[in-house]
Formats: C-alpha cells, sequence, structure tokens
C-alpha cells in the first residue's frame, strides 16, 4: 500500500511507477533527508505537537536508518517512489504508530526543497575546497616557472611575448570569479523552506526559526509559495559549474596544443595520459579532451533547468523532480575534473628552451621595436610602418629583427641607434610591460602575491561552510 493510497482504488501502473519514480537518484540525499526529519520532529516535540516519546522514537529509529543506509543495508524500493517515502515507511516499519507522526505539517514538497538545499549546501562546500586546490597548483607551477617566457598569441598568432606564469595567473584569475560565483549559490541555497507545507504553510504552530537555527540555515524564505518552488539556488550552481566547465575548457584546448608535437611547450605527466590501441607512439591529452568534450553537458544541464522552470504555474509541481539529475552529475564530473586538473598541473614538465628558440625565430618583438621609435618621437602610426616594412624585408632576407645591422636599421630610421637591439631582446620585451597587470616580472610576481591572499580568504570562506555542514551532520550522531 502506497503512503499516499488513500483515495485510490487501483493499484499504479508498473511502468508508471517507475517513471515517477525518483528513488534512482535522490537516495544520494539520505542523509539530508535524516537530518531535516530529526530537526522536524523536535521541534513538533518542542511545540507540543507531537509527545517526547514519540519524537525520542523517531529520532533513535532514524538514527539506526542512517547507520542501515551508510552500512548498505538498506534495499531502496522503486515502489515507494523517492528517498522521503523510503525512509518514511522504514521508520514506520520499524517504530510503528510514532513514524506515522512524522510527517505533521510538512509535505514532500517542502521536505524535498530543504533535502536539496541542504544537500547543494554541502557540495559547494566540497567543491571550493576543490576548487582552491586548483588555485594553489596555478601559482605554484606560476612561481615554479617564473622564468619561463612563452610566445603570447591573439589570433593563435603569436603576438608578443609573455611569461608563462602570466599565462597561469589568467586562469587563477577565472577560478576566482568562479568562486564568487559559488558564494553566490551558496547564498541562494541557505534558506529554509521547511514549514512551507504543501504551499500555503501549516495549521501547526510550527518554529521556522528553531528548524533553521538547527539545520544552521541563514535565512528563512518569506512566502511559503516561493519556499517549494523556487530553484533559482540550482541553476545559480549549475552556472557556477558552466562556467567553470568553460574556463577549464579553455585550459583544457591550451594543454591539448601545447603538448602536441607542433607546439611542444609541454609536456603532461604519463599518469595523465593515455595510449592508441592502434598507434603504439600515441600518448593522448584524454583527460583534457574529455573535460573540453563534458562541458557541453553542463551547458545542457542548466538549459534544462531553466527551460523546465520557464513554464510551471505556482507552486508546485512535479517538473521539479527534474532539478536533481544534472546537479548530481555536474557535481561528480567537476570533483574528477578539478582533482586530475591540479595534480595534471603539478605533475607536467614545461619545455622553457623550445618556447624560447620559437620566441628568437619570429617577430613578437616586433610591437617592442615600433615602440622604441614612438618613443624617441616618432608618431606610433609612423613607427609601425617602419617596423612593417622592417619584417617585410627580414622575411624576404630569412633573418629576424634582432638580426638586423644597425646600419641596416637606420636605412629604415635614423632615430635607431645601438641600444635597440638590447631592447629587441625577449627578457627586455618582458620585462619592460610592466604595467599594472602586465606581464612583467614584477607584475606577475604581485599577481602571485595577491593570488595566494585570496586564496587565504578563500580558505577561510570554506571552513565558515563546512562548520555550518559538520554542525547540521552532527544530528546524526
Ligand atoms: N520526488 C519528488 C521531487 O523530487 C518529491 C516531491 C514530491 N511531491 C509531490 N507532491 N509529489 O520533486
Amino acid at each position: 500500500m502506497k503512503l499516499w493510497g488513500g483515495r485510490f482504488t487501483k493499484a499504479t501502473d508498473k511502468s508508471v511507477e517507475e517513471f515517477n519514480a525518483s528513488i534512482q537518484f535522490d537516495c544520494r540525499m539520505y542523509a539530508e533527508d535524516i537530518c531535516g526529519s530529526i530537526a522536524h520532529a523536535t521541534m513538533l516535540a518542542k511545540q507540543g505537537i507531537i509527545s517526547q516519546e514519540d519524537k525520542d522514537a523517531i529520532v533513535k529509529g532514524l538514527k539506526a536508518i542512517f547507520q542501515q543506509i551508510e552500512d548498505g543495508d538498506f534495499d531502496f524500493s522503486v515502489e515507494l517512489e523517492d528517498i522521503h517515502m523510503n525512509i518514511e515507511k522504514r521508520l514506520t516499519d520499524a517504530i510503528g504508530e510514532a513514524g506515522k507522526r512524522l510527517h505533521t505539517g510538512r509535505s514532500r514538497n517542502d521536505q524535498v526543497a530543504l533535502d536539496t538545499h541542504m544537500y547543494v549546501r554541502r557540495e559547494i562546500a566540497a567543491v571550493a575546497k576543490l576548487l582552491v586546490k586548483l588555485q594553489e597548483s596555478l601559482v605554484k607551477a606560476a612561481e615554479k616557472y617564473s622564468d619561463v617566457i612563452m610566445p603570447g598569441y591573439t589570433h593563435l598568432q603569436r603576438a608578443q611575448p609573455i611569461l608563462f606564469s602570466h599565462h597561469l595567473m589568467a586562469y587563477f584569475s577565472m577560478l576566482s570569479r568562479d568562486f564568487i560565483h559559488l558564494k553566490y549559490a551558496w547564498d541562494m541555497a541557505d534558506m529554509m523552506p521547511l514549514g512551507a507545507g504543501a504551499l500555503a504553510g501549516t495549521t501547526y504552530p510550527l518554529d521556522q526559526p528553531f528548524v533553521a537555527k538547527t539545520l544552521h540555515f541563514g535565512k528563512i524564505y518569506d512566502n511559503s509559495l516561493d519556499a517549494v518552488s523556487d530553484r533559482d539556488y540550482i541553476i545559480a550552481f549549475l552556472e557556477f559549474a558552466a562556467v567553470l566547465m568553460m574556463h577549464l575548457s579553455r585550459l583544457s584546448e591550451e594543454f591539448i596544443l601545447w603538448s602536441s608535437s607542433e607546439f611542444k611547450f609541454i609536456e603532461l605527466d604519463d599518469s595523465h595520459c593515455t595510449g592508441s590501441s592502434i598507434m603504439p607512439q600515441k600518448k593522448n591529452p584524454d583527460i583534457c579532451e574529455l573535460v573540453r568534450g563534458k562541458t557541453g553537458r553542463f551547458y545542457g544541464h542548466l538549459m534544462g533547468v531553466l527551460t523546465m522552470m520557464k513554464g510551471i504555474p505556482m507552486a508546485y509541481d512535479k517538473d521539479m523532480q527534474e532539478d536533481k539529475e544534472g546537479v548530481f552529475d555536474a557535481i561528480d564530473n567537476l570533483k574528477f575534473a578539478l582533482t586530475i586538473y591540479a595534480a595534471m598541473i603539478d605533475k607536467m614538465t614545461v619545455n622553457g628552451k623550445h618556447m624560447r628558440e620559437v620566441l628568437e625565430s619570429d617577430f613578437s618583438n616586433a610591437t617592442d621595436m615600433a615602440d622604441y621609435l614612438a618613443k624617441k618621437g616618432l608618431p606610433f602610426r609612423e613607427a609601425h610602418a617602419v617596423v612593417g616594412k622592417a619584417v617585410h624585408y627580414c622575411i624576404e632576407q630569412g633573418k629576424v629583427l634582432q638580426q638586423l645591422s644597425l646600419q641596416e636599421l637606420q636605412a629604415m630610421s635614423p632615430l635607431f641607434a645601438e641600444d635597440i637591439h638590447h631592447y629587441l631582446d625577449i627578457e627586455t620585451c618582458v620585462k619592460q610591460r610592466n604595467t599594472y597587470n602586465g606581464t612583467s616580472p614584477q607584475s606577475v610576481a604581485r599577481q602571485c602575491q595577491s593570488g595566494k591572499a585570496a586564496i587565504t580568504g578563500e580558505q577561510s570562506q570554506i571552513e565558515t561552510w563546512n562548520d555550518v555542514v559538520a554542525s547540521v551532520y552532527e544530528l546524526l550522531k
């Protein structure tokens, strides 16, 4: 008999049962469901809605169920539809009458909202930790390779020399914004929906602030209809995940290019690559390709929930059960991607010597030559034209700019003097770009410093989150 079977005279069709169920995936929220129920039962007893004895039996029974699930000693049943009814049924089987009082003043609509809020909060704390670990790997690599100069690109054409660490720290900045995104997702998830009932609130004198305090929520929803039907926090998390994956996908693309024989800028560790079943010489960057490839499904999850939400009437509709699988998939894949990327960066080798050779055989210092003339008084547009001709001349002669003699140069502009060769030197080119966020060693060292300070701030935020999460799960002890 279904928990809601009273008004029915026929059994549910088997395929309807299976299609309707969410236990296949929402079973992972068992700890949240049990914590939420413990808080709810405790509040019901405090308010005199159920007896102390019933509450004690419920809490004891729920803790035992938690242990059974942890021990793998719990068969989730599709017949019981979802995690909420699976647990409630087991509780009632175990403790009888008292178990049937647990759902007083509560609906699965506010219950599932509560569980998902807590689950997302917990996973935000876990993902944040891995995100910061990746940031640490980036700074560590930036400091380790602080003297490596590489060609910087625009349009994937060599443009100007930059520090390899400058390039890495660009990704650090992206991840810092991802952390801000994550903080926003936390704030959206940190709202307590229980007490909204099915949609309109309940007729019992519930103490919602007490439940919010027990479950360490920062806020309580102002409006019960909104409480049961808000999925903005899920969208916020999926937005965070989609943008983070976009960033990782860009990095993946670069790692794929850089580790190719055409570039040879880096080599990924054997432990992070795979081979080919037919071509014995191959070492493939599958992980990078997978991260790039999986980004699409992250966008899909975000689009899925946005689209699911756009047309449904207030308040809860079953469509909303579709909010979970995308989030779960995003969480699982993000954890993998972040963990592997941190290790991949720690273990990669960087071929600075080859990057230097590339730079010395090319025209990445052409802007510097134009700047040289402009600083001597020639209008920049004219300087640009002079250097353009010099490049053309070099290509014809099979030379690069720094190989031109002073005589050749002075034939192009009398402003050239002895010191031009110093200014064409790759080291000088980099050092000279000493604007606040430029590629000079000084600027990049500052970026690394402020990056480390940002990490410290993020870590203390994570600690606060972890304290919240840990305090909630204390209820299970
Ligand atoms: N499994 C449902 C979900 O995930 C739980 C809420 C069901 N509510 C209801 N009125 N049928 O959304």
